[in-house]
């Protein structure tokens, strides 16, 4: 049974970069909102180590307006960890935490088409076409409710 634990912004941002953008500085992992009063940070650990981690913030889904949005951002599991649950463990911690100790009725987020198939798996629905985030590649946008 794996724990998720809720730390600050700095204890993410290494896995975070290492994942998500090891060609860029390690600035390009710190977001503006990160230590944002309304934002929350996830990590599960595997013997010690940080295995996969992930981040929430409040922000309104253009797709849905009428609905209480929180972003998902910064979802990396470390290379060799990838496959075992971990990821699923970290995003679920994260959306019980939104359940249980915010306003929010829905998590979305722009995530790499390469990755989608685990969103889908997580029960993320669709919406729109998608799109090239320059750096990055193609997304597509998704949803589930909280
Ligand atoms: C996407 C990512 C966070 C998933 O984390 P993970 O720890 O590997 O996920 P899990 O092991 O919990 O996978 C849950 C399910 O999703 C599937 N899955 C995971 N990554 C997948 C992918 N990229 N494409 C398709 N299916 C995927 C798993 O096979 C598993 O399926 P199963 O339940 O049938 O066994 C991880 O693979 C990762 O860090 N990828 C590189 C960075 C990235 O693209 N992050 C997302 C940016 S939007």
């Amino acid at each position: 049974m794996f724990k998720v634990e809720r730390v600050l912004s700095n204890v993410v941002r290494p896995l975070r970069h290492k994942i998500l953008r090891p060609n860029l500085p390690f600035e390009d992992s710190i977001l503006p909102e990160d230590d944002f009063l309304s934002s929350a940070h996830f990590i599960v650990k595997n013997n010690g180590n940080i295995v996969s981690v992930a981040s929430v913030y409040k922000e309104y889904f253009e797709a849905i307006p009428t609905r209480k949005g929180y972003r998902l951002r910064g979802m990396a599991t470390e290379k060799k960890e990838q496959g075992k649950g971990f990821g699923t463990v970290v995003l679920k911690g994260a959306i019980h935490y939104l359940k249980n100790e915010t306003d929010a009725d829905i998590i979305w987020c722009n995530a790499r088409v390469s990755a989608f198939g685990f969103y889908e798996k997580m029960g993320f629905i669709i919406v729109g076409d998608e799109f090239d985030l320059s750096n990055i590649g193609p997304h597509k946008t998704g949803y589930i409710e909280v």
